[in-house]
């Protein structure tokens, strides 16, 4: 994509990855991504934020040379990870006047990564300013969204945030701004579920630390930018803060067919009970959308044959992710099937200390289920019904 004008003298110079499908080797995109790179002209000096993926830091470089840029003061690194930090070299390389600026933590990430000379820095502390001439930059230190160097960068008298991975989507979009609220509520909640989930206290914080500044524009470096502000910081708000809904989340493998059934009755039973369900089926779903549920469940159903002993290993891998995600889930539960005996219950129980969750009594058949079993069904439906009404979800 060509460079685009924000504002007078504020482009886009990013990149659009329409064909990209999975982002650190394990997670899809289903509709692709974008790095986005800002260049902001003061009337003395000119900064760029951020830069691109490696693969494609042409488009970067062209997009400098249609606009004429013959000279950067500064290239901010809001974050170490190499979608945004990936072509310092070059930049620098072809900038060579430029400083490199990032928090104290961040520049000894990126020359750890790229081996940058360490007096190409300049570092920045919390709430430090950088005058453009007319236009200000003020550098947010804000952890953990979602690496421990991340910065947010503020520019003032536009009221711009440009806050990198913070707010994000992977959507390759030729829209500048969401103009397709339902499509970047969804990729933003995926983004948020698969990324930012596991930070969830210190989203908190940073929600917290911005929310002062008057913002007219969210720039993020992932996806559309954000020209009504609200709806994404709502969207946050709410899956950081809210309670979990009366949602259950299923997982689920079967090879012959009994775990099947017992998934199918149980989604059935607590669907009559009014409870909402989401059924995974692990051998073929993708994992973005169980990520995405997992947000706003209060409990987590897991579904697993037994084998060589344990949990089949498609369902040990999402409980690991699960776990690894710390959805906010109040209750957990296993059910299943096997054929002689194994340890497949206590086996997922141990992979998911992450989890805030009550544990409740499993449902284990031998073989294909039969009477006693569906009524097992039942009262674990009842008990998860009362426990969410206990809880006051709706
Ligand atoms: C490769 C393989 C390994 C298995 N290992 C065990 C085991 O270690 N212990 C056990 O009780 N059953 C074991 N089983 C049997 C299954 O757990 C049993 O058939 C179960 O009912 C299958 O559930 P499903 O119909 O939902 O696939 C194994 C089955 C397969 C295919
Ligand atoms: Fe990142
Ligand atoms: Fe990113």
């Amino acid at each position: 994509m060509k460079p685009r004008e924000m504002k007078k003298d504020i482009y886009c110079v990013g990149a659009i990855d329409w064909d990209r499908r999975l982002f650190d080797s394990l997670i899809p995109l289903p509709d692709g991504t974008s790095y986005n790179s800002y260049l902001i002209r003061g009337s003395n000096k000119t900064a760029l934020i951020d830069t691109v993926n490696p693969p494609m830091k042409d488009v970067l470089l062209n997009n400098l040379d249609q606009l004429g840029v013959s000279h950067i003061d500064y290239v901010i690194f809001n974050h170490a990870e190499p979608d945004h930090s990936g072509s310092i070299r070059e930049v620098l390389a072809k900038y060579p006047e430029a400083k490199a600026i990032a928090t104290p933590k961040c520049k000894g990430m990126l020359i750890d990564r790229f081996m940058v000379a360490e007096e190409k820095f300049k570092t920045v502390e919390d709430k430090e300013t950088l005058a453009l001439g007319g236009r200000t930059l003020e550098f947010i230190h804000a952890p953990w969204v979602h690496w421990p160097e991340t910065m947010l960068t503020y520019l003032r008298e536009d009221r711009i945030l440009f806050p990198c991975d913070f707010f994000g989507s992977h959507l390759a979009i030729t829209d500048m701004y969401v103009r397709d609220a339902g499509q970047e509520y969804e990729a933003a909640k995926r983004y948020y579920a698969e990324i930012m989930m596991p930070f969830q206290a210190q989203i908190q914080k940073n929600l917290e630390k911005i929310k002062d500044y008057a913002i007219d524009i969210i720039a993020p470096s992932h996806g559309p930018m954000h020209d009504k502000p609200q709806f994404i910081l709502k969207a946050y708000h709410s899956w950081v803060y809210d309670e979990p809904g009366n949602i259950v989340v299923l997982p689920y493998i079967s090879m012959h067919g009994s775990t099947r059934k017992m998934v199918a009755y149980l989604v059935e039973t607590l669907s009559r009970r009014g409870v909402t369900v989401k059924q995974f089926d692990l051998a073929v779903t993708d994992i973005g959308k169980l990520a995405m549920a997992l947000v706003d469940a209060a409990t987590i159903v897991i579904g697993t044959p037994t084998v060589l002993t344990g949990p089949h290993p498609n369902v040990a891998y999402a409980a690991f992710l699960t776990n690894a995600l710390k959805p906010k889930a109040k209750f957990a539960t296993v059910i299943g099937s096997y054929g002689w005996g194994g340890k497949a219950v206590e086996q997922i129980a141990a992979m998911i200390p992450n989890l805030k969750a009550e544990i409740l009594p499993p449902v284990i058949t031998k073989g294909f289920p039969r009477e006693a079993d569906f009524q097992a069904l039942d009262n674990l439906a009842d008990t998860i019904t009362s426990k969410h009404k206990g809880a006051g979800l709706t």
